[in-house]
């Protein structure tokens, strides 16, 4: 059997070999610390847990779902939009449920991309940007997110014969794996640009919940004044809450691009679980209560693995969310020779830089999701490591 052309254009898992030297180690009995998976450790609040349990004893949940979602889903989704970004969206028509955003970022290019067209992808960066690119037959165009331009692309560089054949560009702030997080003058660019070339601006906020800083808490892209005419946003209950597994989110926009999008889904997906969803509306309606303790435990986290990494001489910019690290290979090692290096000879798992895209290169990417006891045990390690 032979495979579709767009099959062969996803590039290959560049974490095999990282993978198998994980899986003997742990043959050997070798004691694994994972700092590689971007996935919480922690449970998802008891509280959650509890409405969806009720939530699943009621008949009228084991139905199908509505294409959009439950109204109420939606309507909690509204409503912490307005309480966190002081924002109106319609819950009838500009808001949908997502079986988690990963399903919304990779069907969302299907409703405005034809083939040929160009999907602007940030890289290093989530693959599914560029994934949902190629599978639809568009031509990913990557723009680099480099240290010295704090991890924003330089949308002045893109050639003018892109611009006319691009259709979606593709944002997340705070930024997966680079840590960095927007300001209102980035997203005021990023705005004017779209609105000037009439491409679609699609952030995916996967993180705004998991911030450092108090004071200055992430921002929606719709804070922008005439964000709402270009952008759509993908929002996930998933790292806010512990809830990856549960898979839910949302998308918030105008109501040309959110019905696009439940068009699609309508056409290829019956909707996430009322169950789950009614626990994410609990989620959404308390999330003042039930993240603030979950920030808590990241942020103790992230505090002791800065300074520890500091004295042990990595450079890395210290990021105000997301449970991140992205860190410079010491001794001019490439990401892979470092994140081998450091697999075989201190049992630890992070993941090599250009895992995520080329000008990855040069880095490793932390991830903060074991208690500080491991973290401490990681660092010991690290410190015995001989260039
Ligand atoms: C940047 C980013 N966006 C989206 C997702 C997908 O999250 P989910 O599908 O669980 O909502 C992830 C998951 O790792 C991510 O890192």
């Amino acid at each position: 059997m032979e495979l579709a052309d767009r099959m062969k254009k996803i590039p290959p898992y560049l974490f095999v070999e990282l993978d198998r030297l994980k899986a003997e180690k742990q043959k050997q009995g070798v004691d694994v610390i994972d700092l590689g998976v971007g996935d919480p450790d922690l449970p998802t609040p008891e509280p959650i847990i509890e409405t969806a349990k009720k939530a699943l004893e009621n008949p009228a949940n084991h139905k199908y779902p509505s294409n959009r979602g439950l109204l109420s889903f939606r309507k909690a989704c509204a409503d912490y939009m307005k309480r966190r970004f002081g924002l109106n969206f319609s819950p009838e028509t500009e808001i949908t449920a997502l079986i988690g955003s990963k399903e919304g970022i990779a069907h969302f290019p299907l409703a405005f991309v034809n083939p040929g067209d160009v999907v602007l992808c940030p890289e290093p960066a989530y693959p599914v940007y560029h994934l949902g690119a190629i599978l639809c037959d568009a031509e990913p165009y990557y723009l680099p997110l480099k240290w010295e331009n704090d991890f924003f692309p330089e949308l002045s560089k893109i050639p003018a014969e892109v611009l006319q054949k691009a259709k979606i560009l593709w944002l997340n702030y705070p930024n997966n794996p680079t840590g960095a997080v927007a300001t209102k003058g980035f997203f005021k660019e990023v705005v004017e640009f779209a609105k000037k070339n009439d491409i679609i601006v699609a952030h995916d906020a996967a993180y705004v919940e998991l911030y450092f800083n108090e004071n200055e808490p992430p921002l929606s892209i719709f804070e922008i004044d005439g964000a709402k005419d270009v952008a759509i946003e993908f929002h996930s209950l998933s790292k806010t809450f512990c809830m990856t597994g549960w898979r839910i989110a949302f998308a918030v926009g105008k109501e040309e691009l959110i019905s696009a999008l439940a068009k699609v889904k309508s056409n290829i997906d019956s909707g996430a679980f009322n169950a789950v969803q009614e626990a994410g509306a609990y989620a959404l309606n308390n999330l003042e209560e039930l993240v603030p303790p979950l920030r808590k435990v990241f942020k103790e986290r992230r505090d002791f693995m800065i300074k520890a990494l500091k004295e042990l001489g990595y450079e890395f910019l210290e990021p105000e969310a997301t449970f991140y690290l992205w860190v410079k290979t010491p001794n001019g090692l490439s990401s892979q020779e470092f994140c081998k290096k450091v697999i075989e000879e201190c049992g630890i798992v992070v993941t090599p830089g250009n895992g995520f895209g080329p000008s990855g290169e040069g880095y490793f990417r932390i991830a903060l999701t074991v208690d500080v006891s491991r973290l401490k045990e990681a660092v010991d390690r690290l410190a015995t490591l001989k260039f």
